[in-house]
């Protein structure tokens, strides 16, 4: 009876927690098993809109092959919003647009999967998509199906025209659709960080926007980097804050490209190239598939970054890694080079992981708007 009233008195005070600090309970995770390191590959949105074709699609397939980003670990080819064609088919089904993807999306899928690659796609979890065409709400057991048996590998899952429902209910509605199809569905949660996803997501989704959309923009990339390393705490194996897609390569100058892949790093973000790889220079191919900074993203541990050191906009993040090293982050946000520096307690060999030198110590001459990027171990 002691231990019965003990269990309760627990109950009660894990839920008081719960409520008072939002949620410093853990969230059961999704147990898809999925995404035990955060998701690597491409989606067309950030370069190309709502402009996406089939032979966009299986060009930029083939470009990951060649260039070498599907060995670096870019898989997921992904296809965001304007898919489809504005109205279902007779029996309720979603079907593809049939001029802009003509052999329709399992044989793209077919074609992708020979490449030794895997295919996203887009809904979102209201009545429309952002761009208008049919949405999922009240459809997500039949659209989970079709996505299913498409060989659909990844869903990105957004947010507009959501009926008034509310979020969980929405996103808890594919969850569970998916899971009933059997096949293994990366489930992104795109709710732009609204009603504290964060504190939910890792029971949902493998990952969860946490702002607004990201522009190619250093503005952009530093509000988007601030609201995700606050909520840090929230991100692990199998359940990650996304802050969006790389715009590395949309824009930004080389040393913005490089902080905002470091960064990424860092917070153990997905790592969506949004570029235009049909096109994208030798520089952004290198800089996306720099395998010393991809090691940090995909480390086992899983354990994001957090900021140990902010002063007049020059952070240091730093970031446990499987094997007992450390990842550091110097990072210049002013514009203005600094010296920065930071101690790690025992370290025996520090390795710049842009430069690729050696030395002991974790020191550099930041540009603006750059980084300097340290392996210690
Ligand atoms: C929203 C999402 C974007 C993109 C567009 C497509 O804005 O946040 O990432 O998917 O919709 O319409």
């Amino acid at each position: 009876m002691a231990t019965v009233r003990r269990a309760c008195a627990l109950l009660l005070v894990l839920a008081a927690l719960t409520l008072l600090a939002g949620s410093a309970v853990p969230v059961p995770p999704l147990g898809n098993g999925l995404a035990r390191t955060p998701p690597m590959g491409w989606n067309d949105y950030n370069a190309f809109g709502l402009d996406v074709t089939e032979d966009l699609v299986r060009r930029t397939a083939d470009r990951l092959v060649s260039s070498g980003l599907r060995d670096a670990g870019y898989v997921y080819v992904n296809i965001d919003d304007a898919w489809m064609a504005p109205a279902r088919d007779a029996a309720g089904n979603l079907q593809a647009d049939p001029e802009r993807f003509p052999h329709g999306i399992g044989a793209l899928a077919g074609y992708v999967h020979g490449l030794g690659l895997k295919l996203g796609i887009y809904e979102d979890a209201g009545t429309k998509t952002c761009g208008g065409y049919p949405g999922s709400l009240g459809h997500e057991e039949q659209d989970a199906r079709r996505f299913a048996a498409w060989g659909v590998d990844y869903l990105k899952y957004d947010t507009c025209y959501d009926g008034g429902v509310p979020a969980r209910e929405r996103y808890g509605a594919m969850r569970d659709a998916l899971a009933a199809t059997g096949r293994p569905i990366v489930y992104s949660i795109c709710n732009w960080g609204a009603d504290r996803v964060w504190a939910w997501g890792s029971g949902y989704g493998n990952l969860w926007r946490t702002t607004p959309d990201i522009r190619p923009t250093f503005a952009s990339l530093l509000d988007v980097f601030h609201a995700t390393v606050r909520v840090s705490g929230y991100a692990g194996p199998g359940g990650w804050n996304d802050p969006d897609m790389l715009e590395v390569g949309n824009g930004m100058t080389r040393t913005e490209d490089r902080a905002e892949l470091s960064l990424w790093a860092m917070l153990a973000a997905p790592l969506i190239t949004g570029a235009d790889l049909t096109t994208a220079s030798r520089e952004t191919l290198a800089d996306l598939a720099n395998p010393a900074v991809v090691a940090v993203d995909q480390d086992p541990l899983g354990r994001p970054a957090t900021v140990v050191s902010s002063r007049a906009g020059l952070d240091v993040l730093t970031r446990p890694l499987a094997d007992g090293d450390v990842a550091v982050l110097l990072f210049n946000e002013t514009g203005a080079a600094a010296d920065m520096a930071w101690t790690v307690p025992g370290a025996t060999a520090v390795h710049d992981l842009w430069t690729g030198a050696t030395g002991t110590a974790v020191a550099a001459r930041v540009p603006a708007h750059g980084v300097a990027m340290f392996r210690v171990a």
